[in-house]
């Protein structure tokens, strides 16, 4: 593929995430200002299978900067992961006049992006968009604030609930196998612990809430678990709690999608907005196959190989500041 740059697609694929509007937004201005053409791209890659591609001028990304979820919608798509699949996408975007995707995901659509640019030559820009915060290359990804004030609001009310029936509560939040927002939630709701899936394989994390004095000088609790097979879940600790403690009266709440609705907070539409801007620089100064992060306020690129294949590590000092203010 020639390396002259007229048009990009723009797609969102996998999970949405607050802040994916505001990115969408910024990637569509930043490209129209420097004189690019920009297509949207409908349903992730489902919608290059199929052609479902429109033309988005300014005024298509108006008022969507404060908007939850994503215009384009999203999808996890079967046919894209077959060579046959990507061949389609392949000649529809050739057929559009694309030249260069940007990608809004997290590491299952960056590596879609890394396969498809790899057997097509197609230059394409990943954007971390994942509640997870679970991509290496960037202090935090878009749509994970704003999940994380939304475990605080719900924890909040939780605990009014919790405190005035002395119970122990296991309130599980996303983050597939990554324990970033059960850690931070927990330290950010006054919670007594955290169940992450980074240490389940190092202690019994129960036994440890349980020996570390839990109710010496509290009558209520509150443990975030983060949802994950590594950990089992809360269900499985709430379980274990009725089995090997049953003087506890304990109870269970999942938030579920709940985490990723929501209008984004303010950290979630700058770093959309810096990443969708930088995107179309990164573009326009011949960068292909990387994602674009923040690391330490500065703009980085990160080749997707090693934001996908290295384990981004959770601060595990956390946890003893975790512990220790919740005695
Ligand atoms: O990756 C984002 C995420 O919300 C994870 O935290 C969660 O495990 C998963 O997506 C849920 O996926 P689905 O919406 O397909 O149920």
């Amino acid at each position: 593929m020639g390396t002259t740059i007229k048009c990009i697609g723009i797609l969102t694929s996998g999970g949405d995430a607050p802040g994916m509007n505001a990115a969408i937004r910024a990637v569509t201005r930043s490209a129209i200002y420097n004189g690019l053409q920009v297509k949207g791209i409908y349903r992730g890659y489902r919608g290059l299978v199929t052609g479902e591609i429109k033309e988005f001028k300014s005024q298509n990304v108006s008022n969507i900067i404060q908007l939850g979820g994503t215009i384009l919608k999203t999808a996890r798509c079967e046919e894209f992961m077959t060579v046959e699949g990507r061949q389609l996408a392949y000649e529809n975007m050739r057929a559009e006049g694309i030249d260069a995707l940007v990608v809004i995901g997290g590491d299952g659509s960056l590596t879609g992006a890394r396969i498809f640019a790899q057997e097509f030559d197609v230059p394409c820009i990943g954007l971390p968009g994942t509640i997870d915060n679970d991509l290496f290359g960037t202090d935090t990804t878009i749509g994970y604030d704003t999940a994380l004030n939304t475990i605080l609001d719900a924890v909040d009310k939780i605990r009014d609930t919790a405190t005035s029936h002395e119970r122990l509560f296991f309130v599980e939040v996303m983050g597939r196998d990554a324990g970033f927002l059960a850690l931070n939630g927990a330290i950010a709701s006054g919670a007594e612990a955290a169940i992450i899936p980074e240490y389940s394989t190092e202690v019994d994390q129960l036994q440890e809430f349980i020996k570390n004095g839990f109710r010496k000088s509290k009558n209520s609790s509150i443990v975030i678990v983060a949802e994950s097979e590594k950990t089992g879940g809360a269900m499985h600790y709430a379980e274990r709690v009725r089995n090997e403690y049953p003087q506890y009266d304990v109870r269970v709440t999942i938030l579920g999608h709940l985490q990723r609705g929501g209008s984004p907070t303010a950290h979630d539409r700058i770093l959309a907005s810096r990443l969708g801007a930088a995107a179309i620089d990164a573009i326009m100064e011949g960068q292909r196959n990387v994602m674009i992060g923040i690391e330490h306020d500065e703009v980085v690129y990160v080749p997707f190989t090693k934001a996908i294949k290295n384990d981004k590590p959770i601060n595990k000092e956390l946890m003893n500041v975790l512990r220790e203010l919740s005695i």
